[in-house]
């Protein structure tokens, strides 16, 4: 259902778990993680004390609890409210945001604490999206190492520097599916796939909260955008969402269950709108699934001022119905609409919200302040802050981290002889071309917290440190948009001087990616594919290297440049992670989580689609159709079905060799499985393992991510064509076979069926244990009643 996976564990143990998460409350887990008594979600002292609380408190107390304003820079449409300092002495506000200073805070703090009536503090929040000062990857790059514990650790270090600034709550991980790159927040996520997603949910989690949340340095995750934000039509962002049931609990829910089942004590509303109903209003997705279903006794926060535009949704004609509708359906704590402020406490009072509701909401939000210890420790030390920032640790976790997250897409020989990468080192000069060389404000990516272009490290600092000025001719070649014929001509100059090409090219981060950037187009922008056409005609060696927050449909680039990678925006550790992996210090590893398009027609892509009842039999559909082929299949009659790469893709400098998977079982019964489902535990151990031997066929060690999908067939709903369901990674010096062995639990082959019930039924299964969603050989099981 929604598996956990502990990647350190798996790697030690080589096994894979795939371990179903029973329905248990969020403060059962929390509880689980503070160590010693400490307070907790569900800890009778904070019962007791809120209870105490709550008693004093006024109606308009209570409300000011539920209001959350942007205090610092501002990241949207705002309510242009400034007099913060007198509500917060009148007990009005219960959070901020956009702060990002532990001065500032503590300004703040001091008049919540000292100032106010019942001295309850106040809770501060930022975007920690992808590190916090020390950036790491965009959350697509750190996804794409597929390595849960690196994202753990990376969440560890901006939970580390952002308390040292004050904030104890991240707007993050973002868990939505993305299956659009026109949608300009997949840049923000895990990419498009449940299991991979629900992994880095809880990776994020455990990362941000520590071992417990009250400890100095842990933050409240706060998982986002729920629900179904990343299926906007179109992928324009904020566009309306139509998602079945089923298609919701299959495939958009599992990674927000698991950061919940993980501990996060809050959760974000999203902007959408989701079957009409929209998600800051709606009580389907909120009171039923979130509360009732899952248990969740935290926070659920509106997105910025998403509870104001229900009426822009059409479903409130004025702020006071739009305040009530966005109340009842589950919206705790308002966030920059100040309706909440403007309106609750009215509608208390004239019945149309009962004061138990409010004293619930009131009870959440303080359940959280409580569990973050802020009630002993509001303050936060203003003169260790500038010590934690930037720790030689982190920088080298970041360099480590963008290394990992690298996706070799083409690797050719375009003489004929051994591959393009690793360059060599006896290369005497090298032309570095394009707009994103030496670009230290793109390195960092969107949602950049306090991160500062002076902490990037470009790869045209790196690469001339490595080789020397003298070996390196710089030239921009184009602006990302704009630029002039006479910066072509240039480049053009330095490559036709030079053995080899890199050309770092790509989209503007904060212009082109994460919110508010959606594209219809996925080319290059401006004029990068003239520089990029114009520097291969010069027929020197080319390296591309592509600096983006989605895949790009470049056909042309993959047919004709010898070798491309994916870069993302690899944040502070850039130069350095792209040097070392272009002279092989690094066999790139990294692979996609999401499917590369050839065109953007063929959007949304995934690979995890259903079969339609007009597959193509024996036609291939990897090509246009032929005269004689039959017509009437699901295909485009210009474009090839098949993605340029599919999810999971990501070559390397070595080669791997996978043997046909085995088996342990050919028969397995749905009602034992379905017994172990409803036993639940977080490791109910195999139904089923299945192995494969993986051998590196190269000449350089390298690490694999090996993948394992499930096909269920014969079942009651149509399900996807393959279905991650295990991953690890093994380590393979050259020449070495390792059998490498996934302990399948019987959530693999359990799912959302026609009664809206996640079961087993009977089926045929086929497993394969491949390198990718579509490479490999399965194996068949039978699943009988
Ligand atoms: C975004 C959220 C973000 C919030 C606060 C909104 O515009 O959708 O992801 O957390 O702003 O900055």
């Amino acid at each position: 259902m929604n598996p956990l996976l502990l990647r350190s564990a798996v790697l030690a143990s080589s096994l894979l778990f795939c371990s179903p998460v029973p329905a248990q409350t969020v403060s059962s887990t929390i509880a689980a993680r503070a160590a010693g008594g400490r307070p907790s979600l569900n800890d009778p002292k904070s019962e007791k004390k809120i209870a105490a609380l709550l008693e004093k408190m006024t109606l308009e107390e209570k409300v000011g609890q539920l209001v959350q304003y942007s205090a610092g820079q501002a990241t949207g449409p705002g309510t242009g409210r400034t007099d913060y300092d007198s509500m917060i002495r009148k007990g009005e506000v219960g959070a901020l945001f956009n702060i990002t200073t532990a001065r500032q805070a503590n300004e703040y703090q001091r008049i919540a604490v000292e100032q106010s009536r019942l001295h309850i503090p106040l809770l501060f929040g930022l975007d920690v999206i992808h590190g916090f000062r020390t950036e790491f990857p965009i959350p697509l790059g750190l996804a794409s190492s597929w390595d849960p514990r690196l994202v753990e650790q990376a969440a560890r270090v901006a939970a580390r520097e952002a308390s040292a600034s004050g904030i104890r709550w991240a707007f993050s991980p973002m868990v939505d599916i993305a299956r659009d790159a026109r949608w300009g927040r997949m840049a923000e996520g895990s990419g498009e796939d449940p299991y991979l997603g629900s992994a880095m949910a809880s990776a994020y989690v455990r990362g941000y909260q520590g071992t417990r949340l009250d400890a100095a340095d842990s933050i409240a995750a706060c998982p986002k955008h729920f629900v179904g934000y990343g299926a906007a039509e179109g992928g324009r962002d904020y566009n309306s969402v139509e998602l079945s049931e089923h298609t919701l609990r299959q495939f958009y829910l599992p990674p927000f269950q698991a950061a919940i089942q993980e501990g996060a004590p809050t959760l974000m509303s999203a902007f959408n709108s989701l079957n009409a109903v929209p998600a800051s209003a709606n009580p389907f997705t909120l009171n039923q699934i979130l509360r009732k279903e899952w248990g969740f006794q935290g926070i659920v926060d509106s997105d910025w001022t998403s509870i104001v535009e229900l009426i822009a949704h059409g479903i409130a004609n004025d702020g006071a119905t739009a305040a009530q509708k966005a109340f009842l359906a589950g919206v705790d704590m308002d966030m920059a609409s100040s309706l909440y402020h403007d309106h609750l406490a009215e509608l208390v009072r004239s019945r149309a919200v009962p004061e138990a509701s409010v004293d619930e909401a009131v009870r959440r939000v303080l359940r959280v302040k409580i569990a973050l210890g802020l009630f002993e420790h509001p303050f936060t030390d203003e003169a260790k802050e500038a010590s934690a920032m930037l720790q030689p640790e982190s920088l080298a976790l970041a360099r480590t981290a963008a290394e990992r997250s690298l996706v070799l897409l083409k690797n050719a020989a375009p003489l004929g002889g051994a591959p393009i990468l690793p360059l060599s080192t006896q290369t005497r000069t090298i032309a570095l071309v394009g707009p994103l060389a030496d670009d230290q404000n793109n390195m960092l990516g969107s949602w950049a917290a306090k991160g500062r272009a002076e902490d990037a490290v470009t790869l045209r600092t790196s690469l001339t440190e490595k080789l020397g000025s003298d070996r390196v001719r710089y030239a921009k070649g184009t602006e990302i948009i704009g630029g002039s014929d006479d910066q072509i001509a240039e480049a053009v100059r330095a490559a036709e001087q030079s053995d080899v090409v890199i050309l770092a090219l790509g989209e503007d981060a904060p212009g082109m990616t994460g919110e508010a950037a959606s594209r219809a187009h996925l080319g290059l922008p401006g004029r990068q594919q003239q520089l990029l056409e114009k520097i291969v005609a010069t027929g020197k060696p080319a390296v591309l290297l592509l600096f983006s927050g989605r895949p790009l449909t470049l056909p042309w680039a993959f047919e004709n440049v010898p070798a491309v990678l994916a870069a993302w925006f690899p944040g502070v550790g850039a130069g350095p992670a792209l040097v070392r992996t272009l002279f092989g210090d690094v066999n790139p590893s990294g692979k996609l989580v999401v499917s590369w398009p050839r065109a953007v027609g063929q959007e949304p892509l995934y690979y995890d689609a259903l079969s339609t009842g007009r597959p193509a039999g024996n036609i291939d559909l990897t090509r246009p159709p032929k005269s004689g082929d039959d017509k009437y299949v699901s295909r485009y009659i210009d474009e090839p079905n098949t993605p340029q790469f599919p999810f999971g893709y990501g070559l390397s400098y070595s080669n791997y060799r996978y043997g046909q998977p085995r088996i342990s079982k050919g028969q397995l019964s749905a009602r034992t499985l379905n017994e172990q489902l409803r036993a639940g535990g977080r490791a109910p151990g195999a139904a089923v393992e299945v192995s494969a031997e993986i051998t590196n066929t190269g000449t350089r060690a390298g690490e694999e991510t090996v993948q394992l999908y499930v096909r269920l067939q014969g079942t009651s709903v149509a399900l996807p064509v393959r279905a991650l369901s295990g991953f690890q990674g093994v380590t393979l010096a050259s020449g070495e076979t390792k059998k490498v062995t996934f302990r399948v639990g019987p959530d693999a082959f359990a799912f959302w069926n026609d009664q809206n019930k996640f079961a087993v039924e009977p089926a045929r299964a086929t497993i394969w244990v491949s390198a990718d969603s579509t490479s490999g050989s399965g194996v068949t099981l039978e699943i009988t009643k």
